[in-house]
This record gives structure tokens, sequence and C-alpha cells, in this order.
């Protein structure tokens, strides 16, 4: 049972229930909090030295029912050298803070001070977005509770802080942010039998609401278009594929929009070339890049971001069935380009190709950014920090680089170029939709390259990040939302003006 959680920001006061309070690396805390733990008097110094805590950023030291404070419970979180503090490390603590309160907490106080006094409005916002992303679970299809989860029904976090008017106002961006990290890790956790491509684009146009305009397209308005590449992956299943495109313009009228394009499987068998059964459970989040995108395109409306932005995801379920095309088939794509098919578990790259043709041949965008869980191979070159990141456009991959290390969702550049562009060349069509085994990534991402035409372009294959990550200070579930944050303060940083 998920418990609801409520956030207060209120000035500093006695606080209720559990309190977190912040001390620096010589035990120094801020005035608030000093006046607060003064009835403790050398309490907070004996527990230190017995537990031999320092204020390391990211260590914290507990004490259950300090005397002179009638409180359950005081917890003191480490922040390090301030100085050295990012906005991602406040971020971070704010999901530490969530994840210090003991499980039968209902009600708790963050006291949103560091040694040199009270956070900026900014920050306090950052510090809940991560307590936000640390409470997120996805418990819906658990129907009984565990005897000794002890979780209350409601949880109810108050921050202390100074400036609660402004920091309500920096809240209503950061939460806007947090629910579509949110809705996009849904997503990505729904399984396979409830989100196929017909109910995703449902979930999708629920965006119109918030002033998005959403359209969808079936399988009929596609087959005239030619999308004959994306349409063979879907030929499969039983589920009709679909083509969502959704446009916020909360930009000036007639200014050329960004673009991101997701990649939309919500389910990879691998079709006729089918997957080994270990593990293939997983490929119900084959569509986190389709996720993502929804996700972003959610949280820019939200937050009424000035920008003009689409979003296109294209989602098809791959399925082996008398339907379903073979290898060695050959597909025409929208671009009129024709492609061998040698592996059909190689299905991302083509439905993302008639997709990326396609927005980039009806919206002429400034840019075009797609997020794909496109390879194996880039997990085994990156791991599951990093996701990787192609680009024929050097200004927006370091914009992106930059952002990245910024909000802690970092991408690692690699690269193309025609050594390996013809690797796809085939014998029978314009190309094949797999390289061989080496450089599987890059091989993939030069696919994608030959649709983006001259438009500035990047290729996030997240494959590593968006799911099955590790669990983090800001995200103990099995998705991420990977890319939502990232691409939402690249639109704010550099294309809002
Ligand atoms: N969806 C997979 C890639 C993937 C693997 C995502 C593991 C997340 C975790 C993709 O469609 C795929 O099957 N790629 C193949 C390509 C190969 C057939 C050229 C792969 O990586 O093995
Ligand atoms: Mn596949
Ligand atoms: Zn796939």
């Amino acid at each position: 049972m998920p418990a609801a959680l409520k956030f207060g920001f209120t000035p500093f006061a006695r606080p209720r229930g559990v309190l977190v309070v912040f001390c620096d690396e010589n035990l120094k805390f801020g005035p608030a909090t000093q006046r607060i733990l003064a009835p403790a008097g050398d309490l907070v110094r004996r527990a230190a030295t017995a537990d031999r805590f320092i204020g390391k950023q990211g260590t914290s030291l507990d004490i259950v029912a300090p005397s002179g404070l009638n409180l359950p419970r005081l917890v003191v979180l480490g922040v390090g050298k301030e100085s050295e503090l990012k906005s991602h490390d406040i971020v971070k603590l704010g999901g530490i803070a969530m994840g210090k309160l003991p499980a039968p907490a209902a009600t708790a106080t963050i006291f949103a001070e560091f040694a040199s006094g009270p956070l900026k409005a900014d920050q306090v916002a950052d510090m809940a977005l991560g307590a936000r992303l640390r409470a997120y679970t996805f418990d819906l299809y658990k129907t009984k509770r565990k005897d000794d989860d002890a979780r209350p029904d409601r949880i109810e976090v108050n921050f202390a802080c100074s400036g609660a008017n402004a920091v309500e106002k920096a809240w209503v961006k950061s939460s806007a942010i947090a629910d579509s990290v949110a809705f996009a890790r849904d997503l990505v956790n729904e399984p396979a039998n409830v989100l196929y491509p017909g109910e995703f684009a449902r979930r999708a146009s629920s965006l119109s609401k918030l002033g998005i305009n959403v359209e969808v397209l079936d399988v009929p308005a596609m087959r005239k278009l030619g999308m004959g590449a994306l349409l063979g992956v879907g030929q499969g299943s039983a589920h009709d594929s679909r083509l969502v495109v959704m446009r916020w313009n909360g930009g000036k009228r007639g200014v050329d929009p960004v673009a991101f394009i997701g990649k939309g499987v919500c389910f990879d068998t691998g079709g006729i070339s089918i997957k080994p059964a270990q593990g293939m459970e997983d490929m119900k989040g084959d569509m986190a890049g389709a996720a993502c995108v929804v996700g972003l395109m959610r949280a820019l409306a939200a937050r009424k971001a000035k920008v003009n932005a689409v979003g296109a995801i294209g989602l098809v379920e791959n399925m082996p069935d008398g339907k379903a095309q073979r290898p060695g088939d050959i597909v025409k794509t929208m671009s009129g380009q024709t492609i061998e098919i040698v592996n059909t578990d190689a299905e991302g790259r083509l439905v993302l190709a008639d997709v990326l043709h396609y927005v980039n041949k009806r919206f002429k965008p400034k840019f075009m950014i797609n997020l794909a869980t496109l390879t194996g191979a880039i997990i085994v070159a990156l791991g599951q920090e990093y996701a990787g990141m192609f680009s024929n456009d050097d200004k927006l991959a370091e914009r992106l680089a930059k952002c990245g290390e910024t909000i802690g969702e970092r991408v690692w550049r690699m690269p193309l170029g025609p050594e390996y562009d013809k690797m796809i060349d085939s014998k029978f069509a314009d190309m094949k939709n797999t390289g061989g085994r080496w450089g599987g990534a890059i091989t993939a991402a030069q696919l994608l390259q030959r649709f983006v035409g001259k438009t500035p372009w990047v290729h996030l294959d997240i494959a590593g990040t968006a799911m099955g990550s590790p669990q983090t200070d800001t995200n103990q579930s099995w998705s991420s939302g990977w890319g939502v944050r990232l691409l939402d303060h690249l639109i704010e940083e550099y294309y809002e003006r």
C-alpha cells in the first residue's frame, strides 16, 4: 500500500515528529537549529563521539528519544563541506533525509538549514524534490500488506525554512518535475499486459488536460505515411501499433520547436529472433525512452516552460507470430530508404528510423534528441552509471554533458564515423538492421543517423540507466525515470530565452 505523502513549508519553529537537522564537518549547526537543540545540552556531541560521526557528506547520526527534546527521534545528517555542494548534492540530501525516516513515522520535520544559515528557496525545493523522488514506490499490484510493514497510510513532512512564500513558489516548479519523473517511472514499471501501445497512447493523451496538444496515429494512418519499418516491428502483435505526437507551445509563435523522440517497445520478445527466457520479463521496460519523452512533456507543461517542444513516441510490441516479420525481410521506411532485417531483435532502431524522419520532415525542429533502451552493448560498454550519447553536433552534446553533471543523470559521448557506418551496408537493401557483434551500440546509432538528415541530433542509449538500475539516494524503484530531469534542465538552461 503506497503511503500518501504530504509536504509543508513553514518557518523555523518547534518541530513535530522525527526531526532531521544538518551539520557540517565541524559538527556545526545553523542558528535556528542550534536554538532548537539547546535543551539537549551536549547530547549530540556525546552521541557523535560515541558513533564516530564527523559530519561527512551523506553520513548520519540517529538518536532515539533524545533527552531534553521531547521528540521521538533526532537524525543529524552530515553535509560535508558546504561550499562544495552542487544542486544535485542537495537533491541527494533530501533523498537521504527521506530514507532516514523510520517506518512507523507519520510526521517529520526537516530543518532546511546548513551551518551558514537557512537554505535559499531553490535549495529547499531541491531538497524536497529529492525527498519526493526517494519516497516513490510502485506497489499498485500488491494487495497484501506484509506483517512487518509498519508504515502509516499518510506521511507528513514539514520543511522548516525561511521565506516560506518563495519556497512554495520554487516548489511549484520542482514538484511538477517530481510528479513527471514519477509519471515516467510508473509507465516503465507497468507490466506489458496492462501497458500495450493502445493503453500507452491513452495515458499520453491524458496530458491534454495540461494544455498539451496530443495526436494519436493508428496503423492505417502510419501505413499512409509509408512507415514500413515501424509497422514491420508491430505486425506480429495482437496489439496494434501507435504513433503519439505531443506538442507544447509555451514559446513564441512561429519559433521552430525542439523535438524529443522515444522508443516505445511495450514488450520486446525479440520477435522471431527470440530472446532467451532468463530476464525477458525486464523487456516490459523497453519503452523507457518513450516514457521519458512523455514525462518531459508533462514537466514542461506543468511548469509552463517558455519553449515550443514536440514529443513523438513510436509504440509497438515486438512479438513472434504467424504474421511477424522474418529475418531476411526487407522493409521500406517513410524516408524511402530500405532496410534488410537480419535480426528481428534489433527492432528499436526500426521504430526510431520512421519516427525521426517523420518529426524532422513535419516540424523542421531546432534539434532532435532521441532516447532508447536500444542495445545491450551500451551496458557492456558503460555499465549503469552513464547513458551512451551519440551526436552529430558538438555544441548540443557538450550542453547535455554539462547538464548531466549538474543534475546527476550523466552521459558519456561515444564515437560515430564512416568506418562504423559501412558495417550496416547490406547486400540486398540500402542497409541492414545490425552490424554484427562488435561495436553494437555504435552501429545501432549509425542506422539512426541515416534518418536525421542535417538536423542537430543526439541519440541517448539508456538501456543501462533507465531500468534495473542500482538503488540510489533518490530512487529505490526498478525504473528510474532517467532523462526527465536531464532534458528539462537542458531546456531551462538554454532554450527558454
Ligand atoms: N531492447 C533491447 C536492448 C536492451 C537489452 C535493453 C537489455 C535493455 C536491456 C534491444 O531491442 C535489443 O534486443 N538489442 C539487441 C540488438 C542485437 C540483436 C543487434 C541486443 O542488444 O542484443
Ligand atoms: Mn530487441
Ligand atoms: Zn528492444
